[in-house]
């Protein structure tokens, strides 16, 4: 229950419950306080509370939050969002990242007439049956009979799988990077970009971006613009709210006559209030400012824990980008190392998760890093400790 978010995945002494958060810091339901590394597993782009968006939410409350249709902040909300946002020229609202992608799934197959999708082994696209992985309990293997997977940045993988897709591909659903639980962060290599474009052209598929965890933290126009790739439709979500529940489909003008075939529709997709903290955290996070935050906060983090590991003769892997940074020990199959590092860390006041990668936000000023490098280096001191005891493999076990 819960997936990944459940506490039972991490080890021992990691809180389930909090009640707090402020700028960078959450507090736990017994008062402790962290520094969260996770921001809520992407959302909180802006720190908790931000006075920004708390605002918006506030004025938008005091003219409501759900009517019988859409308040114009969607209006709003849409156009930012596609003068942001370089392929998009039409926006789809809805609430969670597994929404947008799976509509964005229903668009292309509308669109195509088509059936099959092709996805990346290890890639979440949130819990939906087309997405689902094969030992997902409650949903028949015919439910994703039309799903054909992958090796992330393999061309020949993807060549393969648009043959045995024949004329009947509908869609390629990608990640912007490789960011699978339980291992470094891959970028893209442009060449798997431009081939999944070029073979999308070809083949008369529809190349969907699915940016719900990297969006706003690699770039605000578009992960792969800087490829110069640009996806037929993207999905967001996460950051986009700065908390609030809500999430889009984001799409090119040739698609937007399917877009408005498909039925889709949620008692709760107009809510006025996460528009409004949505158009203030787009109008925030797209600012250079905050970027340069992101950029200098996560740089910093990512090669001062690269230097403390060495300190302590310890062989780390640190991946990512900067504002979604993460790390592995070297011959630590088990993450058993991750597991007595980020708890050690928690100790010390800073919220890491030892096998998912990392959020940052512009709560993480220059000052609250040099707080979190305080307890890095003790929690890098444990685990030389730890390596360092006889039967440590044994230690390592019970974490
Ligand atoms: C890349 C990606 N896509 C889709 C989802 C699903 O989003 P949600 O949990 O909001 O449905 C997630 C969630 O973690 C994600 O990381």
């Amino acid at each position: 229950m819960y997936g990944h978010k459940n506490v039972a995945h991490l080890p021992a002494g990691f809180p389930q419950f909090f009640e707090k958060g402020l700028g960078a810091s959450i507090w736990d339901a017994d008062g402790h306080e962290y520094i969260d590394m996770m921001c809520s597993w992407g959302p909180i782009i802006l720190g908790h509370q931000n006075p920004l968006v708390d605002e918006a939410v506030r004025q938008q409350l005091a003219q409501g939050e759900c009517f019988n249709g859409p308040s114009s902040r969607m209006v709003e909300l849409a156009e930012l969002l596609t003068d942001t946002v370089a392929h998009a020229d039409w926006a789809l609202f809805c609430k969670n990242g597994t929404d947008a992608t799976t509509l964005a799934v229903a668009v292309a197959r509308t669109e195509t007439s088509k059936r099959k999708v092709i996805m990346a082994n290890g890639s979440y696209h949130g819990i939906a049956a087309w997405s689902s992985s094969p030992t997902a309990a409650g949903i028949p293997a015919d439910e994703r009979a039309h799903t054909i997977r992958i090796e992330y940045n393999d061309v020949a993988s993807l060549r393969a799988a648009v043959s045995e897709a024949d004329d009947d591909l509908a869609a390629l659903v990608l990640t912007p990077l490789r960011h699978d639980i339980s291992r470094d962060l891959e970028p893209v290599s442009p060449e798997f970009a431009r081939a999944a474009r070029e073979l999308c052209n070809r083949h008369n598929a529809v190349l969907i971006l699915d940016e719900v965890r990297t969006g706003f933290r690699i770039d605000p126009v578009g992960s792969w613009t800087s490829l110069g790739v640009q996806p037929d439709l993207s999905a967001w979500s996460k950051a986009l709210g700065n908390g609030h529940a809500i999430a889009a489909l984001l799409g090119t003008r040739t698609l937007e006559a399917a877009a408005t075939r498909i039925t889709a529709t949620g008692s709760f997709w107009f809510g006025s209030v996460p528009m409004a903290a949505a158009l203030a955290t787009v109008r925030e996070i797209r600012r250079p400012e905050s970027q340069a935050i992101l950029t200098a906060s996560g740089t910093k983090l990512q090669n001062c824990l690269r230097t403390q590991a060495a300190s302590y003769g310890l062989d780390v892997n640190v991946s990512g980008p900067p504002a979604l940074p993460f790390m592995t020990f070297a011959n630590d199959p088990g993450f058993e190392l991750s597991a007595v590092w980020a708890r050690a860390a928690l100790d010390e006041g800073a919220y890491f998760h030892p096998t998912h990668n990392w959020f940052l936000g512009t709560a993480h000023t220059d000052a609250v890093i040099d707080r979190v490098l305080n307890a890095t280096d003790l929690a890098f001191a444990r685990v030389a400790r730890v390596t360092a005891e006889p039967g440590a493999d044994r230690l390592l076990r019970a974490g």
